[in-house]
Formats: C-alpha cells, structure tokens, sequence
C-alpha cells in the first residue's frame, strides 16, 4: 500500500511538470520578456511614448521606419544595439531574442 501510494504521488508529481514545462504559451513569454526588459524605453505598447522613449528620440516600434526592416536587421540591432539601444546579447538567448522581434511585428498591427 505504502508503494502505491508513492508510486502514485510521483506519477501526478511527473504530470504536473510535463504540464509545467509545456504550457505557456510562446507568446506570452515574449509579451513578458518585452515588459520586463524592453518597455522601460519602448513602453509595453512599443510606442516608446514614456519619459525614456520621449527623451532618447527613441523611434516607435510599431511605425514603418521600424517595421520596414528585416528580421535580421531588428535581430542584429537587439542583438548588437544602436546608438542608445543596449547590446542583448550577454543578457538575452538567441532563441528570446528572435521571439521578441516576432513580438515587435505583432505590435505592428494594433496601431
Ligand atoms: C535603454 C533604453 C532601451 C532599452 C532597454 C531597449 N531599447 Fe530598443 N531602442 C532604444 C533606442 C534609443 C533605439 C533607437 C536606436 C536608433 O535608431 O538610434 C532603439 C531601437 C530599437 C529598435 C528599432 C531599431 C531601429 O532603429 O530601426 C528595436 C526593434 C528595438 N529597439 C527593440 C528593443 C527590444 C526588443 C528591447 C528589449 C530587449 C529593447 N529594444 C530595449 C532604446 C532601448
């Protein structure tokens, strides 16, 4: 009995973390990342309309300027920076850096 009943405390302990690991959306993780590292300059928004955004002339995300380069162009500039834009490349995976300029495209549409 006493087998049972770790046997079973480990099996739902298993399926909660496959369920852990599996579940959040890509999405959201990126919305996330854009809040906690991006929006102090560029807002959660993107429209970099803030107090830092207005400060630093920062461009608006979801604005054509932006959106008319590559995605390799807005990977090399996360990942490398420009001018007042932070380099993310010591803080940031390739994979969350990718994710984040899907992200920016997103942003895009909601003007
Ligand atoms: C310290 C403020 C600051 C932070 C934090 C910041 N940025 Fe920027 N960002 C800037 C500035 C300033 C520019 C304008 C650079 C230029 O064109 O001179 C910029 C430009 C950009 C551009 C457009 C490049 C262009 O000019 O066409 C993208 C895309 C971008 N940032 C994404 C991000 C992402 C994603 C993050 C979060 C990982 C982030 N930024 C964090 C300041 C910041």
């Amino acid at each position: 009995m006493r087998h049972f009943m770790w046997s079973a405390c480990a099996a739902f302990l298993m399926a909660g973390f496959v369920l852990l690991c599996t579940s959040p959306a890509q999405a959201q993780d990126a919305s996330d990342l854009f809040k906690s590292k991006c929006s102090i300059c560029h807002s959660a928004d993107g429209s970099s309309s803030g107090p830092v955004g207005k400060s630093l002339n920062i461009p608006d995300l979801r604005s054509d300027v932006v959106q008319k380069n590559s995605d390799a162009d807005l990977i090399g500039i996360v990942t490398n920076g420009k001018n007042k834009m932070p380099a993310q490349k010591d803080k940031l995976t390739e994979d969350q850096i990718k994710q984040l300029v899907s992200f920016v495209r997103t942003l895009a549409n909601k003007k």
